[in-house]
């Protein structure tokens, strides 16, 4: 997608009609911002990508004296009319151009903006977010949200394989095959059941969005070593991604967009494999993933997967897999915990007892003295008599 197009995408209202729906993505958004009113209290604020203006209405609920809403689409029309809406005219100045573009008056106190997309790197907009910070946050301003995670698991894919074999007792493999071969081209938008996981997640890249830069996030490379948690077959590699926003007295707020969590308009992202693999409890999953920022345009991200050899890859230190190294190396660290972590607690429980005996030792010396005190001075009471 051609800059161009891409802004001319969000001039589609069924766009942000479809972001606005979204429960978990706008309850993040209003929770961070309005439990966090003494962050945004007269201060002034810069929504990156306003939309229709949404975020900016929340900054001002919550107290900012300004807030920029920039916007390059034609859409930035219904943020005017939005913050008129809500009485808020006088303090959301809408402003329309890209915001590489743009002049701002003044530096800003925080940074809030939507800008993540399938698996949180799609469309390139956190290089706008990066461009912006730079330029017009102060030192010591804040970014809502403050940091992204974007992880990766095995899975499988049901409505590519098992569905097909029998649909009203018609099997179409042949359909599927075909379906499968399409899919494989390019990241396909699902929503994955959690129970459709075949591993625990590793986590691809954690970006703190205070300190990332443009060439951080140009191409970003992973090797997963996975260990089967069920029986299933290894049909994909699914992404999903959390995002976490400041707070200064309350738990930080977490969009998440992990299948166990309400789905969101960004469901999960799955890379489908050209083969289809059986797995059990403790098979060992490896891969190498990388995620690089398409030269021609940086709107888009080349996701390769490499699936690679269990027996030929360096495994976690403590792997869970059922290869021979691995239960070896298990079995030594279960010695180990057994044998001198095992002494150790003893010992401490030892110096536990000993520390118990001498302190009620000292706890009855000191009773006795107490005592002898006690009769020292109803003696001296006695001889005053
Ligand atoms: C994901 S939407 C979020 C809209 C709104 N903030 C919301 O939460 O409902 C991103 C918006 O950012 C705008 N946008 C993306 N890159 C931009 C840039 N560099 N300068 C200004 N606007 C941009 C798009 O046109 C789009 O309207
Ligand atoms: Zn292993």
């Amino acid at each position: 997608m051609e800059t161009g197009d891409y802004f001319e995408s969000y001039e589609d209202i069924g766009i942000h009609k479809l972001m606005l729906e979204d429960a978990p993505r706008n309850k993040a958004y209003r929770e961070s911002i309005h439990d966090n009113k003494e962050l945004f209290k007269d201060k002034v604020v810069l929504d990156v990508g306003a939309g229709t203006g949404f975020l900016s209405v929340l900054c001002a609920q919550a107290g900012a004296k300004t807030v920029y809403a920039v916007e390059a689409s034609n859409v930035y029309t219904i943020a005017e009319e939005l913050a008129a809406e809500n009485n808020f005219s006088s303090v959301i100045k809408v402003v329309n151009g890209r915001v590489e573009d743009i002049e701002l008056p003044e530096k800003v106190d925080i940074i809030v903006s939507e800008w993540m997309g399938f698996y949180l790197l799609h469309e390139g907009m956190l290089n706008s977010v990066i461009e912006a910070r730079d330029r017009f946050l102060k030192p010591d301003g804040l970014l809502f949200p403050e940091s992204a995670t974007l992880y990766s698991a095995p899975c499988s894919i049901p409505s590519l394989y098992g569905y097909w074999q029998d649909v009203q007792g018609v099997s179409m493999n042949c359909l599927a095959s075909k379906l499968r071969e399409q899919a494989s081209k390019k990241p396909v938008t699902e929503i994955v059941a959690s129970d459709d996981l075949l591993s625990d997640a590793e986590v691809v890249v954690w970006l703190d969005l205070r300190e990332v830069t443009c060439d951080d996030i140009k191409s970003i490379e992973m090797r997963h070593v996975a260990v089967a948690n069920k029986e299933g077959r290894y049909q994909g590699i699914c992404l999903w991604f959390t995002c976490t926003f400041p707070s200064v007295q309350t738990e930080p707020v977490t969009l998440s967009t992990e299948p166990e969590e309400l789905p969101t308009h960004w469901k999960q992202t799955v890379i489908v494999l050209p083969t289809d693999v059986p797995v059990e409890l403790g098979t060992p999953i490896a891969y190498d993933l990388s995620l690089k920022q398409s030269p021609e345009n940086c709107r888009r991200y080349i996701i390769e997967v490499t699936m690679l050899d269990p027996e030929e890859v360096e495994h976690p230190e403590y792997c869970l897999c059922h290869m021979t190294k691995c239960i070896l190396v298990r079995a030594m660290f279960e010695k180990y915990d057994k044998e001198y972590v095992g002494d150790a607690e003893r010992d401490k429980e030892k110096g536990d007892d000993e520390k118990e005996d001498e302190e009620s030792t000292e706890k009855e010396n000191a009773m006795n003295l107490e005592e002898e005190k006690e009769n020292c001075e109803v003696d001296n009471d006695g001889g005053e008599d």
